[in-house]
C-alpha cells in the first residue's frame, strides 16, 4: 500500500494549525488566565512557549517525518527507528497512540455539545434564560444531571453526540488529503474571519451598563495584560523557606508556595495542550511528509498561527466581553470550570449585544469548527496505526477505531457527573503529554544525539533555528520537563491516585475508569508486540 500524503506545504500547516487552535485556544485559556492570577499567568505562559512548546513542536515535525521516511507513522515504529531498534523504546511509543484516543473520548463529547448549542442559539432556544443560574440549569439537563423545564434527558445530547462522531469517522475516512486537509482549508480560514467578527463586536461593546463605568472593554483588556509579578512570588513563604534548614517535603513546598508553582503547572499544562504537542499527533502529521520537506519553518508557522489565535483572539473575546458586562470579580467569581465562561457568560452577554441569536451561532460555531479540526488529528494516530502496523486497509481501520472508541466515549457521556471527564483530562490531557514529551525530547536530543538531530531538522528546511535552541532542546526542555512530571506526581499524582478528592459515591466510577484505561494501555502494548513479531517473523522467513 502506498503512503499517503498532503497535497501541499500550506495544507499540513493548516492542518497542524487545526490540531492546535481548538476549545483550548477559546475557552481553556481564558479560564486559566482568570484562574491563575489575569496578567500574572502570561508570563510563566511565554516562558513555558518557548522552552516547551516551541522546541516540541521541532522535535515532533521532525521525529514526524524521519518516521514516515521508514513507513512509520505512530510513535512506537519511529522510537524504533530512532533508538537504532533498542528493543524496549517502542512501548514508550504506546503513549502516543494511547493518548490521542482517551483525549478523543471526551473531546468528541464537548464537541457535541458545541454542535447543539450552535443550533440552540440560532433558533433562540435558551433566550429565557437570562443569568447565570439559569444558564447553568439549562446547561446541566442538556448534559443529563438534573431534568427540568429545558430537557428530561440526556436524549438531544446523545443525538448530538452520534452526529458529530458521526462527522469526525466520515471526514477521517476520505483520508489525509481528501479528508483532514480537504476540512481544514476551509474551516481554518473561516474560524480566523468569524474570530474577527466577534472580537470587533466586543471591542465596540464599550461601557454597557453606565451605572457601572468601571466595566468596561479596556478594563477587560487590561485584566489580561497588565503582568502582576507580585503574584508571582510570596515573600513570607519565601521568607519561611530561607529560614529552614536541610531537606525536608515541608521546605520543598514552602519553595514551591513562593515561586508559586502552581502557576508554572498551569502555564506549562496549557501550553502542551494548546500546541498539541506531547501526545503524538504531530508526529503522525508529519509523517505524511517527504524529507525534501520543510519542518522547521512549519512548525514555527503553526506555533505562532496557535498562538495568534490564542493570546489575541482567545483572549480579545471571552474576558473583556466578561468584564464589560460583569465586571473583574464576579467574571472571577463564574469561572470555576472551563465551560463557564463559554456556555453560561458567553450567550448571556452575546443575547445582550443586538443580533443575539446570530452572535450567538458564530460563537458556537467557530468553537465548533476548531474542536472538530482538533478532534481528526486525535483519531489520525491510532487509524496510521493499524494502517501501518496490522496492513489494514483505511476503511477497516476507521471501522475499528469507530467501534471501540464509540463504546469508550460511553464513559465520557455517562460518567461525566462522577467525574470521569476529569479523571480522563488529567491522564490523557495532562500527565501523558508531559511524560511523552519527557521521553521524545530525551530521545531527541540524547539518545538519537544531538548533532544528527540538529542535521534531520534542517534537513530541507526554509530557515536555520537559532543556535542556542540546540543547547534549549539538549539541557533545558528535559530539566523543565522532569521538574514538572515530579511535582506533577507529588502534588496532584499521588493526592489523585489514592482518591483524596474523589467523593464517595464516586469512587467506583472513578476506579472503572482507571481499569478500562489500564485496559486499553495494555491492549496497544500488545498490538505493538505482535506486529514487531510479525515483522520478525517476516524478516526471517524472506532471509536465504
Ligand atoms: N490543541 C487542542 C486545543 O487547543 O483544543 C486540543 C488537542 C488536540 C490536544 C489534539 C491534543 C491533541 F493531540
Amino acid at each position: 500500500m502506498s503512503r499517503q500524503h498532503w497535497s501541499s506545504k500550506t495544507g499540513v500547516i493548516l492542518a497542524v494549525a487545526g490540531s492546535a487552535i481548538g476549545l483550548g485556544n477559546f475557552l481553556r485559556f481564558p479560564g486559566q488566565v482568570v484562574n491563575n492570577g489575569g496578567g500574572a499567568f502570561l508570563i510563566p505562559y511565554f516562558v513555558a512557549l518557548l522552552l516547551l512548546g516551541l522546541p516540541l513542536m521541532w522535535i515532533e515535525w521532525t521525529i514526524g517525518r524521519f518516521g514516515g521516511g521508514f513507513g512509520h507513522s505512530t510513535a512506537p515504529g519511529m522510537f524504533h527507528n530512532l533508538a537504532d531498534k533498542r528493543r524496549f523504546i517502542k512501548y514508550f511509543g504506546v503513549i502516543g497512540i494511547f493518548g490521542p484516543i482517551v483525549i478523543f473520548t471526551y473531546y468528541t463529547y464537548i464537541e457535541s455539545w458545541l454542535l447543539a448549542y450552535s443550533l440552540f442559539a440560532a433558533t433562540g432556544r435558551y433566550n429565557a434564560c437570562t443569568d447565570h443560574q439559569s444558564m447553568g440549569a439549562f446547561l446541566n439537563a442538556y448534559r443529563g444531571l438534573a431534568r427540568n423545564e429545558h430537557f428530561q434527558g440526556i436524549g438531544t445530547a446523545y443525538v448530538f453526540f452520534i452526529l458529530t462522531f458521526a462527522a469526525n469517522l466520515w471526514i477521517i475516512a476520505y483520508g489525509i488529503k481528501g479528508g483532514i486537509e480537504r476540512v481544514c482549508r476551509y474551516a481554518m480560514p473561516a474560524l480566523f474571519v468569524i474570530a474577527i467578527v466577534l472580537m470587533i463586536r466586543v471591542f465596540t461593546l464599550g461601557t454597557p451598563d453606565p451605572a457601572h463605568p468601571e466595566n468596561n472593554v479596556l478594563a477587560g483588556m487590561g485584566f489580561l495584560w497588565n503582568p502582576d509579578w507580585t503574584k508571582l512570588w510570596n515573600a513570607q513563604a519565601w521568607q519561611a523557606f530561607a529560614n529552614g534548614e536541610g531537606f525536608s517535603m515541608e521546605r520543598l513546598a514552602l519553595l514551591g508556595t513562593a515561586l508559586n508553582g502552581k502557576v508554572w503547572l498551569a502555564a506549562a499544562g496549557q501550553i502542551f495542550f494548546t500546541l498539541s504537542v506531547g501526545i503524538g499527533v504531530i508526529l503522525t502529521y508529519a509523517s505524511y511528509l517527504s524529507r525534501r520537506d520543510d519542518v522547521a519553518l512549519s512548525g514555527l508557522t503553526s506555533a505562532s498561527a496557535n498562538e495568534t489565535a490564542e493570546v489575541i483572539l482567545g483572549g480579545s473575546i471571552v474576558i473583556p466581553a466578561a468584564v464589560a458586562f460583569f465586571g473583574a470579580t464576579a467574571t472571577l467569581q463564574s469561572s470555576s470550570s472551563i465551560f463557564d465562561l463559554g456556555f453560561k457568560t458567553m450567550p448571556l452577554v452575546l443575547q445582550k449585544s443586538g443580533f443575539g441569536n446570530l452572535l450567538g451561532l458564530l460563537w458556537f460555531g467557530l468553537l465548533f469548527l476548531a474542536g472538530i479540526t482538533s478532534s481528526l488529528s486525535l483519531a489520525q494516530p491510532a487509524i496510521a496505526f493499524l494502517e501501518d502496523e496490522f496492513n489494514l486497509s483505511r476503511r477497516e481501520a476507521v471501522t475499528v477505531f469507530g467501534v471501540v472508541t464509540f463504546l469508550l466515549c460511553q464513559m465520557a457521556i455517562f460518567g461525566l457527573g462522577a467525574g470521569v471527564v476529569d479523571e480522563l483530562d488529567f491522564w490523557g490531557g495532562t500527565f501523558c503529554l508531559v511524560l511523552f514529551g519527557a521521553v521524545e525530547t530525551i530521545l531527541f536530543g540524547w539518545v538519537f544525539g544531538m548533532d544528527r538531530a540538529w542535521t534531520e531538522l534542517h534537513a530541507g528546511s526554509d530557515i536555520r533555528i537559532p543556535g542556542i535552541y540546540r543547547w534549549i532542546i539538549r539541557y533545558v526542555t528535559p530539566a523543565f520537563l522532569i521538574v514538572i512530571l515530579a511535582v506533577y506526581l507529588i502534588q496532584d499524582g499521588i493526592p489523585l491516585l489514592l482518591l483524596r478528592n474523589v467523593k464517595p459515591e464516586n469512587t467506583l466510577a472513578i476506579l472503572m475508569t482507571r481499569i478500562v484505561l489500564l485496559l486499553l494501555f495494555a491492549l496497544l502494548a500488545c498490538m505493538v508486540w505482535i506486529a514487531w513479531r510479525r515483522k520478525e517473523a517476516g524478516n526471517s522467513k524472506e532471509a536465504p
